[in-house]
């Protein structure tokens, strides 16, 4: 462990939880063309860019064939709903424990960085007041392909002024696995990626992080 000099965290699903907003936002949109959306199709969308996120929920939908103008009002519906639930989020919404895990690993002279595929990271950091916790923001904004392709952690890397090979990423989503491990970097599981053979370590709870990166 002694090479690592890095950490990159996805943020929706290991430090906050957003699933229930995404699931919300989604289901409204769903219902407004008379689709079907559950729980399990919600599941699919972790680490899912949010265009690639509305294809999966329309393999659903039996309506007139939608142009790409439909499917982005559609996206943005969603997204204009999510927020909504967003601005209900406060410094509460973050453990004690994540927060003191980040400042410990600080403390040892790590880096830390959110490799997160929303373009409502820096939004969501503000609500959350978690912001000035990491030395860099690699987010939806500044990549062109979602997870399970490593942009995202490959620019993380390259914010912190770091090699692929010197970070470690933490992550929920498989995608998010893959997308470690396809860049060259640590897999650290928590959640359900802790299920995936993939993963390098598995996280119980976060602070274990602390017996990792000593
Ligand atoms: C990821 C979530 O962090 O961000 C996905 O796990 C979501 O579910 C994706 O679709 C994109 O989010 P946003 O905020 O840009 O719509
Ligand atoms: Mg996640």
């Amino acid at each position: 462990m002694k090479k690592i000099k890095g950490i990159i965290f996805d943020l929706d699903g290991v430090i906050v939880f957003t699933d229930k907003f995404h699931y919300l936002a989604w289901k409204d949109m769903a219902d407004s063309i008379n689709t079907y959306f559950d729980e399990t199709i919600n599941n699919r969308l972790r680490g899912v860019s949010r265009m690639a996120s509305l294809e999966i929920i329309l393999e659903k939908y039996k309506g007139k064939p939608l142009s790409q103008e439909e499917k982005e009002a559609l996206a943005e519906k969603k997204n204009t709903l999510y927020r909504e639930y967003l601005k209900t989020m406060t410094p509460n919404d973050v453990t004690q424990e994540v927060r003191d895990t980040l400042t410990e690993l600080r403390r040892r002279g790590y880096k830390l960085s959110i490799g997160s595929s929303s373009k409502n990271a820096k939004f969501i950091l503000e609500r959350v007041d978690l912001t000035s916790y990491f030395d860099a923001i690699s987010d939806g904004t500044n990549i062109t392909k979602s997870k399970p392709d490593p942009e995202v952690f490959l620019k993380g890397a390259e914010f912190l002024g770091l090699r692929p090979e010197e970070c470690a990423v933490v992550e929920d989503a498989y995608a998010g696995i893959d997308a470690a491990k396809d860049g060259g970097m640590l897999g650290v599981a928590i959640g359900d990626a802790t299920n995936y053979r993939r993963s390098d370590y598995c996280l119980t709870t976060f602070s274990d992080l602390l017996k990792l990166f000593k």
